[in-house]
């Protein structure tokens, strides 16, 4: 849906309810971002190009488009501040200026989230820059989106929207890509997923029976490859990985059972004992031989702890962050654009959250991986440097909240300003 317009990137998207086939023979009514009625068309933007979005609303109600893991003006944000009323457009514009890093988008109306992204509003975002890296980069050849939402389905074919547990909705049947059991015909030695946890509510532990090297995580690329037994996404969370496959051995992703640190028989609600089959990769009986992955990936500086950094702490418990639900009408922080600072994020219920920052980038402590949504389990605290984005805007607020789309729509999120 992209084109270029005096230099601009221009994308439109329509939000529109729609009928998908997932299973044989039945109609599922679902929403999408036009022209696709179940998900979004993939962007892709440069770092340093001006994008225009313009969205609009063909849904039977209010909704928003967020930017997940941009750093942008507060009001290109597409928070709930930003409604878009049904027929309306709304317009966002800003300069892609961040790292190479697989994002998305998908809808923030506020109470309203969990039930827009699960009936299908979802799409991937990619930005390239002009860093040459000899990663697997041909999309939907050896550069592949795998974006995984799970789903039960009701007698009549629909989306089940009634079995919600304390982690939200859970399906029984994963989609990828908005196909059940799917597969992926491998040309080449090494292929690169670019996996989403777009689910509401479902953790994931990926995992496959070939070499997997990590190389990216949320908010970009990893300073050099590391090669990882599995890969645990919650609700939000990217990792790019890339798998080596050997000609003719077909090998299948799969989500494996984890622990989600909770208590009282939660975890197994939560889907933690669950094995799933995600992706079959079918490679050719001769492959295309790939490079060999750089020893460097990113070059970019981690963030350090300075003395003297502020310090935040985020106490979490049941739908309440430092005892407080969400106040449209509130302000809970201020930052200073560009500050580095500590965040530390106390998990004192018995159930996992997650906690997704907007416009910042993350890195949890002693880890250079870049983050905007990061796991805090039962019991545990998470610390995190915390590099609060470039814009400032004295009126208009950024969301912190958890990206268990059930918790933040009852009221797990706060708001800060930067100013
Ligand atoms: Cu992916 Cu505030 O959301
Ligand atoms: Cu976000
Ligand atoms: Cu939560």
């Amino acid at each position: 849906p992209t084109r270029r317009e005096g230099g601009r990137r221009v994308v439109e998207l329509v939000a529109a309810p729609g009928e998908s086939a997932f299973l044989d023979g039945v109609v599922t009514p679902t929403w999408g971002y036009g022209p696709m009625a179940f998900g979004g068309p993939t962007i892709r933007a440069r770092r340093g190009e001006d994008v225009v979005v313009r969205v609009t609303n063909r849904l039977p109600g209010t909704t928003t488009t967020h930017w997940h893991g941009m750093t942008l003006p507060a009001r290109m944000d597409g928070g709930p501040h930003q409604p878009i009323a049904p027929g309306a457009t709304w317009e966002a514009s800003w300069r892609i200026d961040q790292p190479a890093a697989t994002l998305w988008y998908h809808p923030h109306p506020h109470g309203r989230t969990e039930r827009h992204v699960h009936r299908g509003l979802t799409g991937l975002f990619l930005v390239d820059d002009d860093v040459p890296v000899d990663l697997p980069d041909r999309y939907g050849v050896d550069d592949v989106p795998v974006v995984l939402t799970d789903r039960s389905f009701a007698a009549d074919g629909s989306f089940d929207e009634s079995r919600r547990n304390a982690v939200g909705l859970l399906g029984d049947t994963v989609l990828v890509n908005g196909t059940v059991a799917p597969y992926l015909d491998v040309r080449t030695t090494r292929v690169r997923l670019r996996v989403l946890n777009a689910s509401p509510a479902r953790s994931y532990r990926i995992a496959v029976d070939a070499p997997t090297t990590l190389v990216g995580t949320d908010g970009g690329l990893l300073p050099s490859p590391r090669e990882v037994p599995d890969v645990v996404l919650t609700p939000g969370e990217r990792a790019e990985v890339v798998v080596q496959c050997s000609p003719g051995r077909r090998t299948v992703l799969r989500s494996l059972p984890h622990d989600l640190g909770a208590v009282n028989g939660v975890a197994r609600a939560a889907g933690g004992d669950d094995t799933l089959d995600l992706l079959e990769l079918r490679p050719a009986g001769r492959l295309e031989r790939s490079p060999a992955l750089p020893a460097v990936l990113s070059r970019e500086t981690p963030l350090r702890e300075r003395a003297g950094a502020r310090t935040r702490r985020f106490v979490l418990s049941s739908n309440r962050i430092n005892g407080l639900a969400m106040d449209m009408t509130r302000v809970d922080e201020v930052l200073e654009p560009g500050a580095t600072e500590v965040w530390e994020f106390v998990n004192r219920h018995t159930l996992p959250h997650n906690l997704h920052v907007h416009d910042a980038r993350m890195q949890v402590l002693g880890e250079p991986a870049w983050k905007d949504t990061v796991a805090v389990a039962p019991g545990t605290t998470v610390r995190a440097l915390v590099r609060v984005g470039p814009y400032a805007d004295p009126e208009v607020p950024y969301m912190l909240h958890c990206h268990l789309l059930r918790h933040e729509d009852d009221g797990m999120m706060l708001q800060f300003l930067v100013v």
